[in-house]
């Protein structure tokens, strides 16, 4: 199973790189900024599951040091090009959440945004996590809330699906906390001996480009060749919202800016849990 899963990090990653990097970096900041400036100082951060590495390198244009940690090398490839586009001077490393080899008492604050449910054994990694921190460190969970990743809806099926292959659904149908609530997450966190865990729900969005939302359904076939077909007769916002319904991506809407351009914003209910060492 870890090789299924592994495999699909590596061969996403371009993927992912080009239709999840971007974020509202203000709503992210101001997430996490309370966590660090309770004391003055630079921090050092560990990221984990940094992926190309969006949260790391926010972090690190607040001024702080800060190491990204991925399983997979095309990720870390993918977070070093934006790090040294950005120039910014955080450090990518290729890594396993579960078996971290950072010595003890080395980062005042562990973030991990949307990497705990890919893990086979979570406890592991919430165990080195606290191994790794400073007493008194802290850790940043981010988690999307379940039953709440609509935009997979699969078309054909009204099933809803992850774009992966059948292996690694089945990979993924194994991980103990691919929909986890909250208070799971709290309750792995007390177990590992972090103190003060608690949870706050808050709700992110996604936004899409045309480009993007084209890139995304091309991997659904008929409603990826419908969708080129559409955006060629540059359609009004009615007729892109009876298309999403059609598709049963509804829940999103649908934007033209002052440009022309379209956009795609679609809500997510996330939730942070936070604890102390
Ligand atoms: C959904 S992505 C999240 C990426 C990024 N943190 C973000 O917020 O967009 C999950 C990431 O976890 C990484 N990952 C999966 N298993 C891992 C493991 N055992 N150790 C470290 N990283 C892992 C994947 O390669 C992928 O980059």
């Amino acid at each position: 199973m870890k090789e299924e899963l592994a495999k699909k990090w590596e061969k996403g990653a371009d993927f992912y790189n080009r239709n999840f990097y971007s974020f509202n970096k203000k709503q992210w900041e101001h997430l996490v900024a309370p966590y660090l400036n309770d004391e003055p100082g630079i921090k050092s951060i560990l990221d984990v599951g940094t992926g190309p590495g969006q949260l790391a390198l926010l972090l690190a244009s607040m001024g702080h040091e800060v190491t990204g940690l991925d399983l997979s090398k095309r990720m870390i490839e993918l977070a070093n090009q934006h790090n040294e586009e950005a120039r910014h001077k955080a450090t990518f490393l290729e890594g396993n959440a579960e078996y971290m080899h950072f010595l003890d008492n080395s980062f005042h604050l562990i973030t991990n945004r949307l990497n705990l449910w890919t893990l086979p054994n979570p406890g592991l990694f919430v165990q080195q996590a606290y191994r790794v921190l400073k007493t008194n460190g802290k850790i940043l969970l981010f988690i999307t809330m379940p039953d709440s990743k609509k935009v997979y809806e699969n078309p054909q099926t009204n099933k809803k699906e992850e774009i992966f292959t059948e292996d690694y659904q089945k990979a993924v149908a194994q991980l103990p906390f691919r929909n986890a609530s909250p208070a799971q997450v709290k309750a792995l966190l007390d177990a590992a001996g972090f103190k003060e865990t608690v949870g706050y729900e808050f709700n992110d969005e996604r936004t899409f480009t045309a480009e993007h939302m084209a890139d995304m359904l091309s991997d659904y076939g008929e409603a990826g060749e419908a969708f080129q077909q559409l955006l060629k007769n540059h359609p009004s916002k009615d007729e892109v919202e009876s298309f999403l319904q059609k598709y049963h991506f509804s829940h999103g809407e649908v934007h033209y800016n002052s440009e022309g351009a379209l956009s795609f914003v679609f809500p997510i209910d996330s939730a942070m849990i936070t604890g102390r060492k």
